[in-house]
């Protein structure tokens, strides 16, 4: 029956997502550089030639991988999970199956029940507190979310005119990914990525690397407790849906107290009744969503929920600027 054959499908989704973990890690699609039989495979992945053809064998049924006379080639959509990608999909895929996460979310009926997140309950600790103990797991949590960074300076620059601002204060920045994106196309802009310490550190070496260190750089903060100061521009981006709304108004608050009157806050987000998502990327933001409930207790909003949010902070109600992407950037300022 169609129905059951589909649901079958959807029941199955956790393996699948766990064998391309698998495939990350045995580096399976990096050693298929050009194809391969077998034998060589196996020995390039350190795995043994009968079970790793049973792998093959599932990653070629989901198109990852094909196969001709007995020599293994990656496909197109199986290059999106090699090192290096542009898609960076090889970091989300080993960020969303870590076992905190996956713990978490098998207790995604009790989250819905209760309301809140469990991964502290489950996990004995935050998801931040679990990151900052686990450096290698960190660097893959900040690479993943940089992986959206083009498409979210795409949005952000689209939205907003920088002539003219001098410097923007990415709060929550991750590792500065977007904000390089951003300076890039802005020679007089100079930025400050404020982060926990940790990441704070490897966003100053990031920008520096990619050769913005003397316009760019981290620096340590806890945004609940303050910000940095003289921003022209402020950045929130994916941060506001980590976070419940009381603690939601609280960074906006440290964002408000460190902004001059004239300066202006953008929020980027995946605002959940922004027009022109696609049935997919509906159906993603809305799995974000659960995400965002098991981690953090948290939740993806609509416009007018962000609105509740920036009022109760003492900003104005936003404006939603048009976008090229699926990503939204809403646009306020201090109220007066
Ligand atoms: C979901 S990530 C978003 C990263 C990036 N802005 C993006 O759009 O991809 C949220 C960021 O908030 C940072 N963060 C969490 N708690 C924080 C705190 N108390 N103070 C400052 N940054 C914090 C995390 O380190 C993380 O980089």
């Amino acid at each position: 029956m169609a129905e059951a054959d589909e649901v079958l499908s959807m029941v199955r989704g956790g393996w699948v997502s766990l064998c391309l973990r698998a495939t990350c890690e045995l580096g399976v699609v990096d050693a298929l550089d050009q194809p391969q039989d077998l034998a060589t495979l196996a020995s390039r992945c350190s795995a043994a030639p009968v079970t790793l053809g049973r792998l093959l064998r599932v990653l070629v049924d989901l198109g990852l991988v094909s196969t001709d006379g007995g020599r293994y080639a990656v496909t197109t959509m199986g290059a999106t999970l090699r090192v290096g990608d542009p898609s960076g999909l090889r970091h989300l895929a080993m960020m969303q199956t870590e076992l905190p996460n996956l713990t978490a979310w098998r207790h995604l009926a009790d989250a819905v029940r209760r309301g809140s997140a469990v991964y502290q309950d489950v996990n004995g600790q935050t998801s931040w507190e679990w990151l900052a103990a686990h450096p290698a797991e960190e660097a893959v949590f900040n690479a993943s979310m940089a992986r959206r960074a083009a498409t979210q300076a795409a949005a952000v620059l689209a939205g907003y005119d920088f002539s003219g601002v001098r410097l923007v204060v990415d709060v929550g920045g991750g590792q500065g990914a977007m904000l390089a994106a951003l300076l890039a196309g802005q020679p007089l802009l100079r930025g400050v990525v404020a982060e926990r310490p940790e990441v704070a550190a490897a966003a100053t070496a990031g920008l520096t690397a990619a050769g913005l260190g003397a316009r760019a750089r981290g620096e340590a903060c806890d945004f609940f407790a303050g910000v940095p100061a003289g921003g022209e521009v402020y950045l929130l981006s994916n941060v506001l849906h980590d976070w419940d709304d009381p603690q939601a108004v609280t960074i906006l608050r440290s964002v408000h107290a460190a902004m001059g009157l004239a300066a202006e806050l953008l929020i980027v987000e995946n605002v959940l009744d922004a027009p022109g998502r696609t049935s997919r990327e509906q159906r993603d933001v809305h799995l974000v969503d659960l995400h965002m409930l098991v981690m953090f207790g948290a939740r993806e909003r609509s416009q007018s929920q962000y609105d509740d949010l920036l009022v109760a902070a003492g900003f104005e109600t936003s404006t939603l600027a048009p976008s090229p992407n699926s990503w939204n950037v809403l646009l306020t300022r201090p109220a007066v």
